[in-house]
């Protein structure tokens, strides 16, 4: 028979140093499994005359007992650490209010309209918003194009109502300039809108969307003239495209409800490949302008020798994918969530351009 005692305290350190469940396996089964210590010696026990058969099977299972004791002891000293290890980690603050989780983004056309709200907003424009179904009066007669005027074939309208052309009809309106004539028929000047909006036209390609979105800008007064119309022009220009030093120029041009009339270009460069806005030797074109056209004052009740103004038309498409580089405008209407992640914004999380929060 061997030294119980040494087996014993050997079995106790060997426990006592146990570090996880595991180890505490190995240790029950090298004493107690089959092959075991303490089964070995039990093995022995039928070479023993009676007495010492007896004294010594005692001993074995009170080692047994102790050993299988000191195991479980252990074991469960494991289960309550790991369960409070969990409860810690899982634990949570009931005290503290929920955070909402962020879902969608702002998309980069709502983005860029804030953006130029915000701008003309501060030289002391008004909102202001019209019907996109619009009748034809409202759309092309009161701004100078009358029925059999060329320029209205150089819009592609959708029609409402099957047929075309005759002031009855309805249309999708195919600029925001009509929102100029509810505006002068609804309140008296001075006048200061900026009108952002949806607008249709029948075309379809890389560069156009039968919808989009249009700026108009409208200033009637008794004295608003050219040089301030250019100048708000440019100050907006270097405001949106955060180019102090970015110059823009007048080029001659034609829009019925407007006279004189100019495309505006700003100043770019494209010789690296890449374009740069505000610096170079090139023009962009960005938007439409002029002075407001007598008969349009007329069309609205006002009288022109009386009421002069300017009025300025943008695309919203435009200047979003010039400012934020996005490559394709059809992009812009694919409902790609992908997309939006990428080129859509977190509210309120740009500081405005104008009060810099
Ligand atoms: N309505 C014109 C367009 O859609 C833009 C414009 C607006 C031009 C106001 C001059 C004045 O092209």
């Amino acid at each position: 028979m061997m030294d119980l005692e040494a087996l014993k305290s050997d079995l106790m350190a060997r426990i006592d140093a146990a570090g996880d469940v595991a180890a505490l396996e190995d240790i029950r089964v090298s004493a107690l499994g089959k092959k075991g210590e303490i089964t070995a010696q039990m093995k022995q026990l039928g070479g023993l005359d009676p007495e010492a058969r007896k004294a010594a099977g005692q001993a074995l299972n009170a080692l047994k007992d102790v050993i299988a004791g000191a195991l479980d002891a252990k074991k469960s000293g494991f289960a309550d650490a790991e369960l409070n290890a969990r409860l810690a980690a899982e634990a949570i603050d009931v005290s503290q209010s929920p955070r909402p989780r962020k879902v969608g983004r702002l998309h980069p056309i709502t983005q860029t309209i804030d953006e130029i709200i915000d701008i003309f907003g501060q030289m002391g424009f008004v909102w202001a918003e019209g019907p996109e179904v619009e009748d034809d009066w409202h759309n092309f007669t009161a701004l100078n194009m009358p029925t059999d005027h060329p320029a209205r074939q150089m819009q592609d309208t959708f029609y409402m109502n099957g047929h075309s052309g005759d002031e009855g009809s309805l249309v999708l309106r195919t600029h925001t300039s009509p929102v100029q004539i509810r505006t002068m028929l609804k309140e008296k000047p001075p006048i200061r809108v900026i009108v952002p909006g949806r607008t249709f036209r029948s075309d379809s390609d890389a560069t156009h969307t039968p919808m989009f979105h249009q700026v108009e800008g409208l200033v009637i007064d008794k004295t608003s003239n050219m040089a301030q119309l250019k100048g708000c022009l440019l100050e907006f220009c270097r405001t949106f495209f955060r180019a102090p030093d970015l110059t823009l120029q007048f080029r001659p041009s034609y829009f019925p409800f407007t006279e004189p009339s100019a495309e505006v270009d700003i100043r770019c460069d494209r010789s690296g490949g890449k374009l740069v806005i505000g610096e170079g030797d090139d023009w962009l074109e960005v938007l439409g302008s002029g002075m407001v056209n007598p008969r349009v004052l007329e069309a609205c009740g006002l009288d022109p020798e009386e009421y002069q103004g300017f009025a300025f038309g943008l695309g919203i498409e435009r200047l979003a994918m010039l400012k934020y580089g996005i490559p394709d405008l059809r992009t812009f209407f694919d409902g790609d969530v992908r997309w939006l992640q990428h080129y859509g914004f977190e509210p309120h999380l740009l500081p405005s351009l104008v009060r810099g929060r």
